[in-house]
């Protein structure tokens, strides 16, 4: 199959394709998602074969709307208006209990709940509005993959697989929505995203609790997507939690290097070998994902080192996708 990448001009062809069942990945704010139309069971299938996604790992539901996610619920309780109001559309998907039967098994992994996300991006807004129905979104890599954050990266996982990508550049966040669980009291943040706990907290006038289930731990984990490892490159990443740690490694040509441009200043390696996440943690959160898959590519490259942050919850997202790139793996002099 060949994958044709589309332009914003060409919706009416991608609502078609997705109409006729096919798959075509589409911008967000956050990462880029693999869409399927997500009334149709056979589509919703093909998703998992694409990502060569384990099928137990239920999937996003995309609206373009509240009112089209209300089709599709068991009822909107009082903190999902709220949460709605002030974070919609935005990088937020909210766990809500679905009317039994009113998606196929394959989007919920058999759950009585599915996630609910409503996207800042003009082009697929319009591109599920013109469609009428809702799309499944996972991230548009193959799974295990760095998630991707432009329309190439899509293209490199999954060309010859899917019908078409949807190319609207960059995406501005990096790093994968929130995910909150109002079946849950107190609320739980099931994984950290751009919007966190805290945020969610004032909004809603009552505590937020944040999932710290780890990977491998005997409870079952409630996004059945954390228990697998993600974003890894071929290569073993390790955090550097130190600034000052970075000028006590062994560099060669052999190692990558990820940090911010003050810290890549100070250190003696060729070019090739560095990947610039920016100036602060936003760019960071921004480029990690672009640096993972820069190494990954790269031949001779046997160990990543990746900058880490401290910065409370504001570094909570990013330091979760880093934390799973490395499989818990941190420099220790
Ligand atoms: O920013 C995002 O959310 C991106 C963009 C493309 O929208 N999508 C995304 O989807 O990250 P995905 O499939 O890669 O991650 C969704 C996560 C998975 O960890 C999955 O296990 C969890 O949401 N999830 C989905 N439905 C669930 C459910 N009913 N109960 C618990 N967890 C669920
Ligand atoms: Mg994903």
């Amino acid at each position: 199959m060949e994958t044709k990448i589309l332009s914003k001009d060409d919706l009416d062809q991608a609502a078609s394709l997705l109409a006729q069942g096919e798959l075509v990945a589409f911008p967000t704010e956050t990462v880029y998602g693999l869409g399927a139309i997500a009334t149709n069971e056979t589509s919703v299938k093909n998703v998992y074969r694409a990502k060569g996604r384990p099928s137990d790992n239920p999937l996003i539901v995309t609206v373009a709307d509240e009112a089209m996610m209300r089709r599709y619920v068991k009822a909107v309780p009082e903190e999902a208006e709220k949460l709605i109001k002030h974070f919609w559309p935005g990088p937020l998907t909210l766990l809500l209990y679905v009317k039994p039967g009113s998606l196929p098994e394959a989007v919920t992994g058999g759950l009585p709940t599915a996630a609910f996300r409503c996207p800042d991006d003009q082009l697929t807004h319009d591109l599920i509005a013109k469609l009428g129905y809702p799309i499944v979104g996972p991230s548009a890599n193959t799974s295990t993959k760095p998630s991707p954050t432009t329309a190439q990266h899509v293209y490199h996982d999954l060309k010859g697989k899917i019908a078409a990508i949807v190319d609207g550049g960059a995406t501005r966040v990096g790093l994968e929505s929130t995910i909150i669980d109002l079946t849950a009291q107190p609320p739980v943040v099931l994984r950290p995203g751009e919007i966190t706990p805290e945020a969610l907290s004032t909004v809603l006038g009552e505590p937020v609790l944040l999932n710290t289930g780890k990977v491998g731990e005997k409870d079952i984990p409630k996004a059945p997507g954390m228990k697998y490892r993600h974003y890894a490159p071929s290569e073993p990443v390790v955090v550097v939690d130190q600034v000052s740690d970075f000028s006590k490694l062994m560099l060669d040509e052999t190692t990558g290097v990820m940090a911010l441009s003050s810290v890549l200043a100070d250190l003696a390696v060729p070019d090739a070998n560095k990947f610039n996440l920016g100036n602060n943690l936003v760019d960071a959160d921004h480029n990690l994902f672009a640096g993972l898959r820069y190494f990954d590519d790269q031949a001779g490259i046997k160990k990543i080192y990746v900058q880490g942050f401290d910065q409370g919850q504001a570094s909570y997202a990013y330091m979760n996708r880093l934390n799973k790139a490395a499989a818990g793996q941190h420099y220790r002099k």
